[in-house]
């Protein structure tokens, strides 16, 4: 989920959000150090968080085959124990020896630059705590289940697991840059959001979708949603709504080819970007531009 920004250390206060509605982040911040980590309280968790877990993990599960990419499917087994919530450190065992990839708790939102900098150290950000059995198929923040369940299987794989660092790093520069904004475009519409194009036909990679039971056939299948091709400057002239289905999804071929098209230095992208706002505005979801080609579903 988008992460915004509270600059300095952890003082036991939530980080600023926007656009997650008037509660205040729900997690205990007092329990993390300065980088906003904290140790993953695994034996707090009750026998009902454990089967929460199970009960997403099962329903998830059986929803793979056909609007899961292949990477996430042969990757999601590394998570462990479908029957209650993993443990952080024996996941980022298996995680190291794959990528170099550790996960590490965290009590919930983290701020922007905290985020980034976790992410250039090849660290991901997990939140630890699971929703409440009322939350079941929606919960506001990301819980223990988006995060792992979601995010973790594809820091498995080797080029994801290079853009999601680089990604990182390039948040740094963009919080130098005042460029959070559009960045964070290129992080929903990807890592959150992502479709990608395989011979079989649309399959899904971003968490978001991942994690919902009712997104991930929407997202593919529905006929409602647009779905164009990942297009950088296009992508991020591109408003999206956090309370609703996404409207428009970006399609890649490959992650290589992610990879490949957010490696040049973004300061002029920023540049051209705000140049082209400033004349034609920015694109609202669920907007095609003329001649722009549609994914076929
Ligand atoms: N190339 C980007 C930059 O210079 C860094 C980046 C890579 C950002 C991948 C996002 C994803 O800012
Ligand atoms: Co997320």
């Amino acid at each position: 989920m988008d992460r915004r920004i509270a600059k300095g250390v952890n003082q036991g206060v939530a980080p600023v959000t926007y656009g997650t509605g008037d509660r205040p982040p729900r997690g205990d911040y007092s329990r993390a150090g300065a980088d906003y980590t904290c140790e993953q309280d695994w034996a707090a968790y009750t026998d009902a968080d454990h089967d929460t877990y199970r009960r997403l993990y099962a329903r998830q599960l059986q929803q793979l085959p056909g609007r899961a990419c292949d990477e996430f499917i042969a990757a999601v087994q590394q998570l462990g124990t479908p029957d209650r919530i993993p443990r952080f450190d024996e996941v980022s065992v298996r995680l190291q020896r794959a990528t170099g990839w550790r996960i590490v708790g965290v009590p919930g939102l983290i701020p922007e630059e905290a985020f980034f900098a976790l992410l250039a150290a090849r660290r991901f950000p997990v939140t630890d705590w699971i929703r409440k059995p009322e939350e079941f198929d929606y919960v506001v923040e990301p819980d223990v289940f988006h995060d792992l369940f979601g995010h973790v299987p594809l820091l498995f794989d080797p080029t994801f697991a290079d853009y999601m660092q680089a990604y990182g790093t390039g948040g740094l520069k963009a919080s130098r840059l005042d460029a959070c904004e559009l960045l964070a475009r290129l992080y929903w519409y990807t890592v959150e959001f992502g479709l990608i194009d395989t011979g079989q036909g649309l399959r899904a990679y971003g968490a978001g979708i991942l994690s919902s039971a009712g997104e991930l056939p929407y997202s593919v299948a529905a006929p409602e949603p647009r779905r164009v091709a990942f297009d950088l400057q296009r992508l991020m002239r591109s408003r999206y709504r956090i309370d609703t289905y996404q409207a428009t999804y970006f399609v890649i071929d490959s992650f290589r080819q992610l990879f490949d098209a957010t490696a040049p230095d973004f300061t002029p992208v920023y540049a051209s970007v705000r140049e082209t706002i400033s004349r034609e505005g920015e694109i609202e979801a669920g907007v095609v531009l003329p001649g722009e080609r549609q994914f076929r579903i």
